[in-house]
């Protein structure tokens, strides 16, 4: 069963692989930080409670994220696999996720790291654009759209998010490698880790991401 993470540090292409893979395996995307900013711009509570929390750069508190995963994994579109973007990013998330799994049937299978050095995600990240409707990421010089300012997969104007500054991108790398780089070792220990090497062509790394997740199909 495809139930996979997809980590890596802040621009490392998680959101770009992730469009490839949920097209090719048809699995459901959940992407904590797109459900966050989804909930940003409805002004839900939770929206609210993680804005300023996510535009400075930091991590929305672990209980809340937890209770949102859970509720998302155990929907019914999940039970045939699913990619998880962004999630967990702590010990505490993992090991909750690692009892989430047993218990609703969906238990990780693989875990998709993409490493990136950090002159190369500041360079992403400050010519990122994305798409507010669909999440499909692009960059000002790498990856421009067909038609400029507007995005190839629904059309809608692109825009440059909120902690795509210099500030916040700080405070999102400390808190990688702080934080969520520790679940490398994590999932090594648990047999499901894989490394890729995220300096190469988004079809590149596709490429060799679908062969890991065709052999595991
Ligand atoms: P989230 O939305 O998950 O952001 P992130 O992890 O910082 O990752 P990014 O979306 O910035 O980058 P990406 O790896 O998807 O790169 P992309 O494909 O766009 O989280 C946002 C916030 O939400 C967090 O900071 C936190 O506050 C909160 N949050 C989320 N999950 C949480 C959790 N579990 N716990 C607590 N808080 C949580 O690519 C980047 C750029 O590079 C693009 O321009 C792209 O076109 C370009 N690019 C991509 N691949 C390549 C390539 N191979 N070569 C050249 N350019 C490329």
């Amino acid at each position: 069963m495809l139930n996979i993470i997809l980590m890596g540090p802040p621009g490392a292409g998680k959101g770009t692989q992730a469009t490839r893979i949920v097209d090719a395996f048809h699995i459901p995307h959940i992407s904590t930080g797109d459900m966050f900013r989804e909930a940003i711009s409805q002004g839900t509570p939770l929206g609210l409670q993680a804005k300023a929390i996510i535009e400075r750069g930091d991590l929305v508190p672990d209980d809340i994220t937890i209770g949102l995963v859970k509720e998302r994994l155990s929907q019914p579109d999940c039970a045939g696999g699913y990619l998880l973007d962004g999630f967990p990013r702590t010990i505490h998330q993992a090991e909750a996720l690692k009892d989430l799994g047993p218990e609703i049937d969906r238990e990780v299978a693989l875990v998709v790291d993409i490493s990136v050095p950090d002159e190369e995600l500041v360079r992403r990240i400050s010519g990122r654009r994305v798409c507010p409707k669909c999440g499909a990421s692009y960059h000002v010089q790498d990856m421009k759209p067909a038609k400029d300012g507007v995005c190839d997969r629904c059309g809608s104007p692109l825009v440059q998010r909120k902690d795509d500054n210099e500030a916040s991108l700080k405070i999102r790398l400390e808190n990688y490698y702080k934080q969520t780089a520790p679940l490398q070792a994590f999932y090594a220990k648990e047999g499901i880790y894989h490394a890729f090497n995220g300096v190469c062509s988004a079809d590149a790394l596709f490429d060799e991401i679908h062969s890991l997740l065709e052999a595991h199909q």
